[in-house]
């Protein structure tokens, strides 16, 4: 190795995904091997991703990490898996013009830093974990020079957080169950990349809530443990969704895709409530979004909008092109106008342009907004979204060689 001054670093980005076949359940809870197969699509990374820079010195002498700024402990048995396994696939790394020469063996003593931004709030409760642990061992994997593809990478992202296998890759994606004990074969493929059905715009509410939600480890413990429709769901239900999944998102046909995505949110829900002690993740806003978009559907004839929950309150709405999307944003923000203090900037963030079309500039236009005609007697109730994330369809991970860009210090490798 060359002399104890060097810092090698590499910066990667990585996006969230949400799943519209769902995860909910492991039958090993170490190497995290799910209970089905599950289907996600992966969000634009310019609204919701991680950013993670990893940096290897001699000079280092531990393993450490900051997440947005704040030191946090590497001890957690789901690093340690995911250090260990990239670690055991790390190749000789040459670096001529810095005068730096990694062999295969050094590796194992090397120590890292590592530090991990998110462009959203960890607290929404918008999958952080699936793009930290995705980003983490995307760029580890490169700064070791390891020579795996994303779908055998997606297997070690999965041992941190089992939905951060999905996104490893852009468009949709599908996390295959695996047989073989060893979790070897339970992984991440891509089923279609993000240009296919690029004319899906994906709106979030982040929904207001005072309560502390039971953890997607947790409440899946409970659930294999206590819930007979889980059971049912893995065996029966699951296996078949799949397929019409597939085909729906293979023919880019939205009827199909949205009473799919609907169903399977309510099922996981439902499941939710048959586990003991139950488990409730959706609140009245939640219901109410559901309703909106249900009445809507209804009153169309045929779906314009699919929606999605995940382990919290949060609805995740897929709107079949931009014609429903601003449709949908007018019946949303006339539904749940942002409470009199908030500015509209920053009540729908994201891909603005879809406020626009929805003639939308300052708080009077929401306040002229016509009641949605097929709601009789439409409420309005301010303050129950905290705001609106626009956005689509993404790209997988990406690396930026913009040094810039770093989170660590070139020289130094602490946080800048
Ligand atoms: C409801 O991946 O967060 O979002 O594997 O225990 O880390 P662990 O759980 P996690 O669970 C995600 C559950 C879900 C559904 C999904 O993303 O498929």
């Amino acid at each position: 190795m060359a002399e104890k001054t060097w810092v090698r670093m590499v910066t990667a980005q990585t996006p969230t995904n949400i799943a519209v076949i769902k995860y909910w359940g492991k039958r090993d809870e170490t190497l995290i091997l799910p209970v089905n197969d599950s289907i996600s699509v992966t969000l634009d990374p310019a609204h919701l991703c991680t950013t993670t820079t990893v940096a290897v010195s001699p000079s280092f002498d531990q393993d450490r990490m900051w997440l947005n700024g704040k030191e946090i402990s590497l001890s957690g048995g789901r690093y340690q898996n995911c250090l260990r396994e990239i670690r055991a696939r790390a190749c000789e790394v040459e670096d001529k013009e810095k005068g730096i020469k990694i062999a295969k063996k050094d590796w194992e003593k090397l120590h890292l830093h590592v530090a991990s931004y998110n462009n959203f709030p960890t607290a929404a409760g918008l999958a952080s974990s699936a793009a930290g642990f995705a980003c983490l061992v995307f760029a580890l994997a490169k700064l070791m020079n390891a020579k795996e593809d994303n779908s055998e990478l997606s297997a070690i992202a999965r041992q941190g957080s089992g939905s951060a296998c999905r996104s490893l890759f852009g468009g949709f994606v599908k996390w295959i169950m695996g047989k073989a004990e060893d979790g070897s074969d339970s992984l991440a493929v891509q089923l279609v990349d993000e240009k296919h059905w690029d004319e899906l715009v994906i709106i979030i509410a982040v929904v207001s809530s005072r309560q502390k939600e039971t953890s997607s480890t947790t409440g899946m413990r409970d659930s294999v443990e206590t819930s007979l429709l889980l059971q049912h769901r893995a065996k029966e239900v699951v296996p078949k969704r799949i397929k019409q999944m597939e085909e729906a998102i293979k023919n880019r046909d939205f009827g199909s895709f949205a009473q799919l995505s609907c169903a399977d949110s309510n099922q996981f829900h439902a499941v939710c409530l048959d586990t003991c002690p139950t488990i409730f993740y959706m609140n009245d806003t939640s219901h109410r979004i559901i309703s909106c978009v249900e009445k809507w559907n209804c009153s169309e004839g045929m779906p314009q909008v699919a929606y999605t929950f995940d382990a919290g309150p949060n609805a995740v709405l897929i709107a079949h092109d931009r014609n429903a999307a601003t449709q949908l944003m007018q019946k949303l923000l006339f539904c749940f106008p942002p409470s009199s203090d908030a500015d509209l900037n920053s009540y729908v963030i994201g891909d603005k342009s879809i406020l626009k079309d929805a003639g939308i500039e300052d708080i009077k236009d929401v306040e002229a907004l016509p009641p949605p005609p097929e709601i009789k007697d439409a409420q309005r109730c301010k303050g129950d979204v905290s705001y609106f994330i626009c956005t689509k369809p993404g790209r997988g991970p990406a690396l930026l060689s913009d040094e810039s860009q770093a989170l660590l210090h070139p020289e130094t490798g602490l946080p800048k």
